[in-house]
């Protein structure tokens, strides 16, 4: 890593492609190839753009996953949010190839909403606020298509006792001196913070069969930590698929924060607020004047509206293409891309608003008495050693 790049699960700072680089070699995770994606398209027949963009760019395991998948051997999703404030649309990456992944092979989903994390991570204040948040960020999530019967979504504080289960065994196996080379700990941290570690890897053994935890990079250090106790409780390794940032508005490799308005979009965002923020704050590869850029051309490159379409809002290639040249050439201009992409992250956004009362009105399926969720509320640790 670059001296000043850092990638913990609380704090995330990427400098350049080559600090995306050097996470692989630094975590020993393995680059999602073309082999991969020519092994995953077997079973699915397309891909998604997440993975065809490589935005998901690094994994483990998955290529394992697969192979036992072949001999007829089911894998479980698992994946989360710490509610801390509003969503916004960097967040959604994950949670968008979770349900694609359940699609495409019939999976079961564990979504895990630690209502704790952030306020023990002093990222926030109000616990109170936060835990009634916590429902709100569950519309969403089941907003984005999960199905109901397959898929369980649970508040930390109200699954507590069913983790704890857990948590007992996960916490006597992982000592503070791993815990803390691992996730940067010090003298500051709290001690919730160093036990909720546990709380955030037990849904990993909510199945006998492979956990496969699509998430940003900055998750992984909690399953490489799975990984090294799984097997002595009897359990699988877990297998993850990481992504790497979504630029905020600023520019490129700029931090989203939901608290500052300026840096990104929310997922409640009206499209009025899409177009103001983009037009105001959005980074732009083009030049200073319109008679410039007509004769030099922009620099899609370091365009945040060109790298949101690429990585999530333009899913025809050919579109993609057309848009990059022209922008090259100077014949579209930054107020054009600008207006274009404000329209795909409405039309993205606005299905998200259209199934949110359709979430309301389901979401104790996904949370209470689905299929799936109520079978674990009977759902008890057993450790098999
Ligand atoms: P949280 O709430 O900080 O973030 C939720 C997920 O969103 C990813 N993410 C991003 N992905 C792309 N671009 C961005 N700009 C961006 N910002 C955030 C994060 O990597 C994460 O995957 N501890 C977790 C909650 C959690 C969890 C899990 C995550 C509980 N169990 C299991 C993954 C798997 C957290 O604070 O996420």
């Amino acid at each position: 890593m670059s001296k000043k790049s850092k990638v913990t699960p609380w704090e995330v700072e990427i400098k350049d492609e080559n600090d995306y680089e050097r996470l692989i070699e630094l975590f020993g995770v393995s680059k999602i190839d073309d082999n991969l994606l020519e092994k995953i398209k077997k079973h699915t027949n397309d891909l998604h753009i997440l993975l065809k963009r490589k935005f998901f760019y690094a994994h483990r395991d998955f290529d394992k996953v697969l192979d036992s998948f072949e001999k007829g051997e089911k894998f479980f999703l698992y994946t989360g949010r710490a509610p801390s404030g509003k969503m916004h649309i960097g967040h959604l990456i994950p949670f968008i190839l979770t349900k694609w992944l359940q699609e495409k092979f019939d999976a079961n989903v564990y979504i895990q909403l630690p209502d704790e994390e952030k306020f023990w991570a002093k990222k926030v204040n109000d616990y109170e606020k936060i835990k009634e948040l916590a429902y709100y960020e569950a519309k969403i999530i089941a907003s984005l298509g999960f199905d109901p019967n397959k898929t369980f979504i649970f508040i930390n504080s109200e699954y507590i006792k069913n983790l704890y289960s857990a948590a007992i065994y996960v916490a006597r196996n992982i000592n503070f001196s791993t815990a803390k080379a691992v996730f940067g700990f010090t003298g500051e941290t709290t001690i919730g913070l160093i036990f909720y570690v546990s709380l955030q890897i037990v849904p990993t053994f909510f199945e006998n069969s492979y956990p496969v935890i699509p998430c940003g990079i900055d998750q992984d250090p909690y399953f490489r930590l799975q990984r090294d106790i799984a097997e002595k409780l009897g359990y699988k390794k877990a297998s993850t698929i990481l992504s790497k940032f979504v630029w905020g508005l600023k520019g490129p490799y700029t931090k989203m924060s939901a608290s500052d308005p300026s840096t990104t979009i929310l997922i409640d965002d009206d499209f009025e607020t899409i177009k103001q923020k983009i037009m105001k704050y959005a980074f732009s590869g083009g030049q200073p004047t319109l008679e410039l850029h007509k004769k030099l051309g922009g620099n899609p490159d370091i365009d945040v509206c060109f790298f949101w379409l690429r990585v999530l809002f333009e899913e025809n290639d050919k579109k993609l293409k057309e848009l990059e040249e022209s922008y090259r050439n100077g014949t579209l201009t930054t107020g054009e891309l600008k207006e274009y992409t404000a329209l795909k992250i409405n039309e993205f956004l606005e299905k998200i608003r259209k199934n949110m009362k359709w979430a309301e009105n389901n979401l104790h399926k996904f949370m209470y008495d689905g299929k799936l969720a109520s079978e674990m509320w009977n759902w008890k640790f057993e450790p098999k050693v």
